[in-house]
């Protein structure tokens, strides 16, 4: 499969179309973001360490009878996708209060939520992924039907319990994590993106310490560090 016209360039990955209509080419990059890309940086090997660690969540999923737009890896920083139509949703499922929601609520930082909260965002840079709730949703038509909520808000919690076992074994905490999903030609719903720490929140189960994207956002420093080793503790249960 070879690389074709770039298709579409986000803030981690760039797609590019391939020589089969229904396929794309999904190319993870070593720049991070924060606050809406006010804050930008560039740590080499991030694209690899989150193309990598996407991958095994993406098959852990599938294993556990998650559809995803995963192919295959081609290396160490592309995988082959199948081309979805991505719902402009960020569905972001949370344990544990601390980000937007300790702030926007006033729930203290590290406080353990009575029950998987499941929030949904409008994927729109220019108005800063503002929060939605099910009503916004349907007025904007970014789906069909409230069943499709229903669908997304099923696929979120089920995609929460397989993660957070996973890495409960792993001495890791999964905090919170926003993930997307497309629909194929058939209309089927696929996880597609990336399930990276540029995505989720880990902190350490003994000591709480941050292993993802808030080490940059919190210039707390050690990224690259902090995602190696959640790709160590990925591999070498
Ligand atoms: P938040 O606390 O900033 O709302 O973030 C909740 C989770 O969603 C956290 O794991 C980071 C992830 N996230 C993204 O992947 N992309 C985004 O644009 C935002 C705002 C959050
Ligand atoms: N990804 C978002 C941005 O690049 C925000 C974040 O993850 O903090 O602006």
């Amino acid at each position: 499969m070879t690389k074709g016209a770039l298709l579409y360039e986000g803030k981690g990955k760039k797609l590019f179309l391939t020589e089969d209509e229904h396929l794309l080419i999904s190319e993870f990059k070593d720049d991070l973001t924060a606050f809406n890309a006010e804050k930008r940086g560039n740590e080499a090997g991030k694209g690899a360490l989150n193309c990598k660690i996407s991958t095994q969540l993406f098959h852990l999923l599938e294993k556990h009878g998650i559809k995803t737009h995963l192919v295959k890896t081609l290396d160490d920083t592309h995988q082959l996708v199948k081309k979805v139509s991505i719902i402009p949703i960020e569905v972001v499922v949370r344990n544990i209060a601390t980000g937007s929601l300790s702030k926007r609520l006033g729930i203290k930082d590290g406080t353990v939520l009575p029950f998987t909260l499941v929030e949904f965002y409008y994927k729109d840079d220019t108005l800063g992924d503002p929060l939605l709730n099910d009503e916004h949703c349907l007025m904007l038509s970014l789906v069909k039907s409230e069943s499709d909520l229903e669908e997304l808000k099923r696929l979120g919690r089920e995609i929460n319990s397989i993660m957070k076992s996973f890495f409960a074994e792993r001495k890791l905490k999964l905090v919170d994590f926003k993930v997307e999903f497309g629909a194929d030609k058939e209309g089927n719903i696929l996880l597609a993106d990336e399930i990276s720490p540029d995505s989720c929140r880990f902190w350490d189960i003994d000591t709480n310490e941050k292993l993802d994207k808030d080490r940059f956002r919190q210039g707390l420093g050690d990224v690259k560090i902090a995602y190696e080793e959640v790709l160590k503790r990925i591999l070498n249960h």
